[in-house]
């Protein structure tokens, strides 16, 4: 990418989308636009501009690309949540998704957008996939039922790109990051990821002087988890290095059980108290891993160990949450 070449990171309040921005500044862009819906996004620097948006618009998206030109797009919008929220707005997530991406990458297509990244998902793959889990895994058996709204989306947006790119000539490419956790992460209970779950719910415990946390399941299920930075900084990667018709897994390549997991949060947050399982409550699938060698071989090597972002999100969250 040129850096003074215009990049519009689509879904810029997000975790992602946010990550993306902070590294582009980092690396010297210029000319970085990003969008939002109602809240503002607090990071300000001289080389982002934000605008409001309705990605779910499809006349205000067009009449976006037509004025603001961007010749990068980073696709990082979506409607985004932990179990609980996919199972129960099935068809919020499935509709919201399919719109959010038809007119992102549409739109890119009729601009002639230069490049364009999609990010997608690991729950694109099937539940008893084999592990660590290839890219040519994809459409091999059955999705897992409780997010299969959001998978099929997913999956919807990867093959947009690889059909674009296939009828009409484009270079969009698409990365399939695993679970990630981060500044921007969100903390809300009924709507959160494992990690960020734990940070919240350790917190708590420790203000509250509580005996103990109670963690769901048996706490042997293995997950991998990456930095969001870590994940953006790939994203620039591939926007510089990659040009394939190929998605590419984004993963930190090892994972960990859910009980290590929460022993490290609990040791970084300073609790005191035990660790109960509540094992009436499922485990999930055994072990989720993404085979991150397609990633490895274009020479991107992620940076961010467990235990040193655990503490940056942890710091943000009390700056965000707790400190405000
Ligand atoms: N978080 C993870 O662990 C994870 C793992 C793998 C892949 N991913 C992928 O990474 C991408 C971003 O995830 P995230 O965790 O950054 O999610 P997030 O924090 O929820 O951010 C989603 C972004 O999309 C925006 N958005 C949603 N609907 C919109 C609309 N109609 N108009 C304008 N903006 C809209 C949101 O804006 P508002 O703030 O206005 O809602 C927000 O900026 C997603 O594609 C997700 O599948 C995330």
């Amino acid at each position: 990418m040129n850096k003074n070449e215009r990049v519009f990171v689509a879904g810029s309040t997000g975790m992602v989308g946010s990550a993306i921005i902070r590294n582009l500044v980092k690396q010297g862009f210029t000319d970085i636009i990003g969008t939002y819906r109602n809240r503002k996004p607090a990071f300000e620097h001289e080389a982002v501009r934000f605008f409001p948006l309705d990605l779910m618009d499809a006349n205000q998206v067009a009449g976006f690309y037509a004025e603001q030109k961007p010749v990068y797009v980073f696709d990082a919008a979506a409607k985004v949540g932990g179990i609980v929220a996919n199972n129960l707005y099935r068809a919020q997530f499935l509709y919201e998704n399919l719109v959010i991406q038809n007119n992102i990458i549409h739109q890119a297509y009729v601009a002639g957008v230069k490049k364009l990244l999609f990010l997608g998902s690991s729950c694109i793959y099937p539940k008893m996939a084999p592990q660590p889990i290839k890219e040519e895994y994809l459409l091999t058996d059955k999705l897992e039922y409780t997010n299969e709204p959001y998978a099929i989306a997913k999956i919807a947006g990867l093959k947009l790109c690889e059909n674009y790119n296939l009828q009409y000539g484009t270079n969009f490419i698409a990365a399939m990051p695993t679970n990630l956790y981060g500044p921007e992460d969100n903390y809300d209970l009924q709507n959160s990821h494992v990690l960020p779950a734990l940070i919240r719910k350790f917190h708590e415990a420790k203000v509250q002087n509580a005996p103990n946390v109670t963690i769901w399941g048996t706490g042997s299920p293995l997950r991998e988890f990456m930095h969001v930075d870590d994940l953006a900084a790939a994203c620039v990667y591939l926007m510089d290095n990659y040009n394939e018709n190929q998605f590419v897994n984004i993963g930190w390549g090892k994972d960990i059980s859910i009980k290590a997991l929460a022993l490290l949060v609990k040791e970084v947050i300073g609790f005191n108290g035990d660790l109960v399982f509540d094992t009436t409550k499922p485990d999930g699938t055994p072990r989720k891993l993404l085979d991150v060698s397609l990633l490895t071989s274009l020479g991107f090597i992620p940076k961010i160990d467990l235990t040193d972002g655990i503490r940056d999100a942890y710091d943000d969250f009390l700056k965000k949450y707790i400190n405000k």
